[in-house]
């Protein structure tokens, strides 16, 4: 069945909203705008419908999903013995691109927790989110709105070629800010933990709260670890190109950025940079697409999935990613989903 799409910019969107209100609160699903990411959003208490984004994703179903609120109160609807800290977090980043892992409340259904007894909650910093939250009455379970494994959508286009016919309708709110998905942090232990890098990083949460643990590792976990979120057993943000990643001190990078794409014509094939644009000056292929300046990592977070995305669309063999791209700040987040992603990590 089609796929409704509404734009935030036209002048009927108000009747857009009402509607799409109208299909979540009849167990249907709806794409809308985060500050982060695209959200796949359905009623998170309504096992049914939530069944239907597993469906439409192609999403493992021990894979939990991030319950979306309007404001701090609706915590208690889902989530119990919350801590004072996890309130602290709220206070300072909501809303925000900071999930909380929390104890979930027996009416949050099994589909929802992939069977966990925690639920993770979030308050998106976008006014299309929260009026779908508020229009609708009701708390949006909602993943990234991709298919699942592919990079994550940062425009309504790109929900739009993942999920065309599969979902009810979209929200088309531009392109999204930050372009990362958010900061997962538990709170259930003793010590806050981050299981996903984001936006919002260690140093922020540990200014606010004290002590945080680092309970993530940048590539996908092998079946034998334990993973403390589901998520991270499962392959990310990959393009079908194959992509290499080649980090180490900027003259070495070059280098091997150069010998690569030399090796691969002398075989005819064509290669994509996704590179800094000091990097792009130095280096060339046959497409490029920049990442930004080398110590602006935020603007290479609000490109990285769009970038993945596009030079997947272009008919090369290869994709070689700058690994010199300053590592600070939301650098790291910016890095945990290139090595994610990445077939291959050179180190140079
Ligand atoms: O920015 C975002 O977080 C976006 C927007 C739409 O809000 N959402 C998003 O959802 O990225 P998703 O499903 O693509 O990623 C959610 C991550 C997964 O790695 C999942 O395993 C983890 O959060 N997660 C969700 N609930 C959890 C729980 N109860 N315990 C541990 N990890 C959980
Ligand atoms: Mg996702």
């Amino acid at each position: 069945s089609r796929t409704l799409v509404f734009k935030s910019d036209d002048k009927d969107f108000e009747a857009g909203l009402k509607q799409a209100a109208g299909i979540i609160r009849e167990g249907g699903t709806v794409a809308f705008p985060t500050e982060t990411v695209y959200g796949l959003g359905a009623d998170a208490l309504n096992a049914d419908a939530v069944h239907k984004i597993f469906k439409a994703k192609g999403r493992p179903a021990d894979n939990p999903l991030i319950v979306h609120i309007a404001n701090i109160d609706q915590c208690s609807e889902l989530a119990e013995e919350i801590p004072a800290n996890a309130f602290k977090l709220m206070e300072q980043f909501w809303p925000g691109p900071l999930t909380l892992i929390l104890k979930a409340k027996d009416v949050v259904p099994d589909v929802t927790t992939g069977g966990l007894n925690t639920v993770g909650l979030r308050v998106p910093d976008n006014p299309v989110a929260l009026e779908l939250i508020q229009r609708s009455d009701k708390t949006l379970a909602a993943p990234s709105a991709n298919t699942s494994g592919s990079p994550s959508p940062t425009t309504a286009e790109h929900v739009f070629n993942d999920l065309d016919g599969k979902i009810d309708a979209i929200l088309d709110g531009g392109p999204t800010d930050i372009g990362l998905e958010s900061t997962v942090v538990d709170m259930t232990g003793d010590i806050p933990t981050i299981l996903r890098p984001g936006h919002i990083t260690a140093e922020d949460i540990r200014k606010c709260v004290g002590d945080v643990r680092i309970g993530y590792a940048d590539r996908t976990l092998e079946e034998s670890e334990v993973a403390r979120s589901p998520g991270m057993k499962y392959t990310h943000y990959s393009p079908k190109t194959k992509v290499i990643l080649i980090e180490g001190n900027i003259k070495d990078v070059h280098k091997a950025m150069t010998e690569i794409v030399l090796d691969c014509h002398r075989e005819g094939e064509r290669v994509g940079l996704f590179v800094t644009e000091e990097t792009a000056k130095v280096v060339n292929a046959d497409e490029i697409y920049s990442l930004g300046k080398r110590n602006t990592p935020s603007q290479a977070a609000r490109s990285i999935f769009m970038g993945l995305r596009h030079l997947d669309s272009t008919n090369i063999d290869l994709i070689i990613v700058d690994g010199t791209l300053n590592k600070e700040g939301i650098g790291a987040a910016v890095f945990n989903r290139l090595r994610k992603a990445a077939d291959r990590i050179i180190n140079a």
